[in-house]
């Protein structure tokens, strides 16, 4: 795969953060498993938990206003700076229990231990090969205390999206971009590359006004395979203690497009 691509796929998604945030908006199923899940692990704990990828603080912004300190981690500053606009609105006790970091989870020395290390919400997605998510997986490693846990969540590969025709041009609903407040048809075009298992999405805003008022977003994501992710994790020393295919606790199965992992080292 072009590396400019992937470069480029796992940024230009995350570079509106108000955008991002608008999409995103109702997605909520997720943001309560992680405070669930995280609050049963510490108990009467208050952190703090590392957040690889804590983008605009969907989930992250919940567990400090319930008094669990969060240190998150994300290479976007755009989507940090956003979390910080959000977290300027609240009040002294919740801004303290964030502490943000610029930072990439493949490089990641924060020389502290957690109980609980989070990637929610398909960060995982954006390691590419092999390596690159037994790199990430360390970092993790790196960071957990003993007995500690790790949770995560990748999409499951959806075959009808693999076989789309990459010339086909998919028309979605109109949207307002909030960087512009303006109105732009929505079109997107889906690849699957079979070799690297990498499915880019361009994702195309065609002012309604004016045609010549374009924008153009790129995602990339790493297609992760449910029993090749076990195998990873398996390698890298991780116990999977449930493989899951929703935010409500249902076991993976094929009628799931979300996998979600509590694992702990071994
Ligand atoms: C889909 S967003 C999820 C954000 C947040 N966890 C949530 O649930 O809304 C993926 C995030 O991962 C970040 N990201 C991607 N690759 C990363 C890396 N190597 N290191 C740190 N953050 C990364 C992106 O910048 C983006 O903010």
């Amino acid at each position: 795969m072009d590396p400019e691509l992937l470069r480029a796929g796992s940024q230009s998604h995350y570079e509106d953060a108000a955008y991002y945030d608008q999409c995103y908006r109702r997605r909520r199923e997720d943001v309560r498993f992680y405070g669930d899940r995280i609050r049963a692990v510490l108990g009467d704990g208050d952190g703090p938990v590392l957040e690889l990828g804590v983008g605009t603080g969907r989930v992250a912004l919940g567990l400090a206003r319930g008094g669990v300190a969060v240190i998150g981690v994300d290479t976007m500053q755009p989507m940090l700076d956003r979390f910080a606009e959000r977290l300027e609105r609240e009040p002294k006790r919740v801004r303290e229990k964030v502490e943000l970091r610029r930072g990439d989870l493949m490089d990641l020395d924060l020389a502290k231990r957690f109980e609980v290390v989070t990637a929610p919400f398909h960060v995982l997605n954006h390691c590419y090969t092999r390596q690159e998510l037994a790199t990430a997986l360390r970092t993790v490693r790196t960071h957990l205390a003993p007995g500690g846990r790790f949770l995560f969540d990748v999409r499951v590969p959806n075959p009808d999206e693999l076989r789309r025709d990459p010339n086909k041009v998919y028309k979605g609903r109109d949207v307002t971009l909030p960087s512009t407040g303006r109105r732009y048809h929505y079109r997107e075009r889906w690849d699957y590359d079979t070799a690297s298992q990498v499915q880019t999405v361009e994702m195309a805003f065609v002012g309604v006004d004016d045609p010549a008022d374009f924008e153009l977003q790129v995602l990339t994501h790493r297609c992760w395979f449910p029993a090749e992710l076990e195998a990873v994790l398996h390698y890298e020393g991780f116990e999977v203690l449930e493989h899951l295919g929703d935010f409500e606790g249902e076991p993976l199965d094929e009628s799931h497009d979300s996998q979600v992992l509590v694992c702990r080292p071994r």
